[in-house]
């Protein structure tokens, strides 16, 4: 897949809302959990990646890279963009970074750092295809935000392949079965931190908004992440594949897919005004 960086300012902390995905408060509070790993996330990748950059005795590689830590650093300056709207909001987003932060401090070895930016990036791929094959899901969205999610959804489809293709140059030695083993089971212990950071997160922020941290929200949370619109659900095959043993981070739908994406995230560029800071 050709990595093609996009530098665009989406301009979410000029226009920051409370309720821009349906006007639905718990909806957007869900999306904007999922925002707030981002930039500290994604800078954990790019330095998991870069670590092998040169290492690995392959320029192919090494350009694959390169385009991933550009298209990440541009993502990271937006999502944190995003968490100063967040923060704007009156969110807790500090908390919120420094958990996710004290979590990913406690990778310490490269391998494992790639291991965990392999199922991360998995993570962020399942959700991503999800975002692409739904072209109804933002629909009633605020558009600068649904011009956002679209624009980060093609580009992780885009580098989707670059962390399992340094893992795979990284460990030359190791058999086949010992990096299945690491791989998938580094994968189960992300997905329960995720799972769990994710909702909470998610809780807090419709806390904040005036929700009683009850039943009633954690259902809704519930019916939203596995029912509709299943923001977790319609993750799960993706997710289900990095399980098998021969996986290929490449899905043989993934081509049309993007393809179809970036003719939709063009559309939208053209017609959603993105809001601007004003100047200081
Ligand atoms: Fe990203
Ligand atoms: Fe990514």
């Amino acid at each position: 897949m050709d990595i093609i960086p996009r530098n665009i300012h989406f301009g979410i902390s000029a226009e920051p809302r409370r309720r821009w995905f349906d006007d639905d408060l718990v909806k957007t509070a869900a999306v904007d959990a999922f925002s707030i790993f981002l930039p500290e996330g994604e800078r954990f990748f790019i330095r998991s990646l870069r670590h092998y950059s040169g290492k690995l005795a392959n320029e192919e590689l090494d350009a694959e890279i390169k385009g991933y830590a550009v298209q990440e650093a541009y993502h990271t300056r937006e999502h944190e963009d995003y968490n100063v709207a967040l923060r704007e909001l009156g969110y807790d987003i500090d908390g919120m970074e420094a958990t996710v932060r004290h979590v990913l401090g406690r990778v310490k070895r490269p391998l494992d750092r790639l291991l965990v930016t392999c199922a991360i990036e998995q993570i962020t791929y399942g959700t991503s295809k999800m975002m692409l094959k739904t072209p109804d899901l933002f629909a009633n969205s605020a558009g600068h935000y649904a011009c956002l999610w679209i624009w980060h959804a093609v580009e992780e489809l885009e580098h989707s392949a670059v962390a399992p293709h340094v893992l795979e140059a990284a460990t030359p030695e190791m058999s086949g079965l010992k990096r299945y083993i690491l791989r998938t089971v580094t994968m189960a212990g992300v997905l329960a931190l995720f799972y769990k950071l994710w909702i909470s997160h998610t809780v807090r922020i419709a806390v904040a908004n005036g929700r009683k941290r009850d039943m009633k929200l954690y259902g809704r949370i519930v019916y939203l992440l596995f029912i509709s619109p299943g923001l977790l659900r319609r993750t799960s095959t993706g997710l289900a594949r990095y399980f098998l043993p021969f996986y290929d981070p490449v899905a043989p739908e993934d081509a049309g897919l993007l393809a179809a994406g970036r003719k939709r995230l063009d559309a939208l560029l053209e017609t959603t005004p993105l809001p601007q800071k004003a100047a200081a």
